[in-house]
């Protein structure tokens, strides 16, 4: 099976987790993507979709999904959504595609955080991918220089400005031991908006797509 067959195979396990009635949080990235292709086969069912990004809400409409804004709908039932890497804690690392901030407002606003991702993703301990950051533009070699006095690699994102007009720094050679921490940590310096690190609120559900057929964690 290729990477994308394993993709798509979370996918369609995870729309199992879909009620009808529901309002869906929806991810960002190939995975999420074949999520939403399999979404659009029961629309008729859902009331709509909370997009995680930009992309996301333009898949979504070319389906035919309804897109409503998460301050309209209040809580989610659900939120689906791909990952750079995952943990059996169920902890992860996102924002590869640097939607990171909207993802873990729609996380933080869901009751279940499903993850579907090949099974590459899973690791024994995060930070081989490097952890994305998103940072206020001014506060970019400020941010930059804290994270290299805790033993961190800073890369900022060439050409790229995610969707609330912010920066990220791709922080490479950070073995996170302490994955809570680590975020609440981050979160606390001055021009970081968002962490890439799930893991004060990781998923409820891992699902991931492998050569054997998927896998359904805890
Ligand atoms: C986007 C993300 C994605 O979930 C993550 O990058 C995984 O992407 P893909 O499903 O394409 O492997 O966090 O910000």
């Amino acid at each position: 099976m290729t990477p994308d067959e394993k993709k798509k195979a979370a996918a369609e396990t995870a729309l199992a987790y879909v009620e009808s009635g529901w309002v869906v949080g929806v991810g960002t990235g190939s995975t999420a993507n074949h999520f939403i292709d399999a979404l659009a086969r029961v629309k008729g069912r859902i009331d709509g979709a909370v997009a995680s990004s930009n992309a996301t809400a333009e898949r979504l409409k070319k389906h035919g999904i309804p897109v409503l804004e998460l301050n309209s709908t209040g809580d989610l039932p659900l939120y689906v959504d791909g990952a750079d890497e995952a943990t059996r804690h169920l902890h992860l690392i996102k924002g590869g595609g640097g939607a990171l901030t909207r993802e873990k407002i729609v996380a933080a606003a869901s009751a279940k955080f499903v993850c579907i991702a090949d099974d590459s993703k899973l690791v024994d301990v995060l930070g081989k991918f490097p952890l994305p950051i998103e940072i206020i533009p001014m506060a970019r070699s400020l941010v930059a220089r804290q994270l290299t006095a805790r033993g961190g690699q800073p890369v900022l994102r060439e050409k790229f400005i995610t969707d609330n007009g912010n920066l990220i720094l791709d922080v490479h050679n950070l073995s996170i031991l302490n994955p809570v921490e680590l975020e609440r940590e981050l979160n606390q310096l001055a021009g970081v908006v968002t962490v890439g690190l799930f893991a004060v609120r990781p998923a409820d559900v891992l699902i991931l797509g492998g050569d054997e057929g998927v896998e359904t964690l805890p």
